[in-house]
């Protein structure tokens, strides 16, 4: 039964250019702190706005049939802010964490992370952990949070566990070095959106991103709507994916 607080009740505007659904969106959040300054706010109340934006492209995101949707929120690289800005945005987690959490469950959000435990703080980790057990049985949509993400630390911690395990390396494939990644077993990105105009991965999914479709806007995040995400959607259909193939011969 739904509630007022609910969300995902509403039906999305059908979209006769949308045929091609991508099973797996990644998306780059950046611009939050531009997006601020240009309104003479603090960089942290660009990245409240971040958070917020969040709740209507998961919804959107379940209204047009994606089942996956990972979102960077905060790189390994990210440690090098300013200390006050890194605590802001260890804060907001946990705040979000906290006030969302009931809701996205009620709403059959299935919460994953992928990125590294050690360096966030002991508090912050059970919320964290708590949020996959919670919600480790719902299956309308997996809300995937890269926080504390390196697309590089996780290979490297992929092949440590390799390496502890034991693997023979003649025995290791694609396949099972894919199994070992944070969130293994989950298909690759379809699709990776960066907003804020940059053109870089910036270490997100390098390894599973090898044949998604690339889409950048210069639009900053807390301003990135359903509109656009359903232009993202709609290029998407318009790009041939190929996988090293020829086509249409
Ligand atoms: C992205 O927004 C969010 C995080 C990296 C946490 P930014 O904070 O990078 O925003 P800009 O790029 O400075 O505008
Ligand atoms: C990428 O944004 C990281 C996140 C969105 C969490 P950044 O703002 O950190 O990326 P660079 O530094 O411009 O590459
Ligand atoms: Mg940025």
């Amino acid at each position: 039964m739904t509630t007022q607080a609910d969300f995902i009740q509403h039906d999305a505007e059908p979209t006769s250019s949308i045929t091609a659904v991508p099973h797996h969106i990644g998306i780059i959040m950046d611009g939050n702190g531009r997006w601020a300054q240009a309104r003479g706010m603090p960089r942290i109340a660009g990245h409240q706005a971040g958070v917020d934006n969040i709740r209507r492209i998961l919804e959107h995101c379940v209204q047009r049939g994606v089942k996956v949707l990972t979102i960077y929120a905060f790189s390994t690289e990210n440690w090098r802010r300013p200390p006050d800005e890194v605590s802001g945005l260890m804060r907001l987690l946990g705040l979000t964490i906290q006030r969302q959490l009931n809701e996205l469950n009620r709403n059959g959000v299935r919460i994953l992370h992928s990125g590294r435990m050690e360096g966030i703080n002991k508090h912050l980790q059970k919320q964290i952990l708590n949020a996959l057990e919670v919600t480790k049985d719902n299956d309308r949509i997996i809300l995937n949070v890269a926080f504390n993400y390196g697309g590089r630390a996780e290979i490297l911690d992929a092949v440590r566990h390799i390496m502890q395990d034991g693997i023979p390396p003649e025995t290791l494939t694609e396949e099972m070095l894919s199994s070992y990644m944070y969130i293994g077993g989950i298909p690759d990105p379809d699709l990776i959106i960066r907003t804020g105009g940059g053109w870089r991965l910036s270490n997100f999914l390098i390894w599973q991103a090898a044949y998604a479709e690339y889409y950048t806007t210069p639009t900053y995040w807390p301003d990135f709507d359903e509109n656009e995400l359903d232009k993202a959607l709609i290029e998407y259909n318009q790009r041939e994916r190929r996988f090293g193939r020829v086509l249409n011969q």
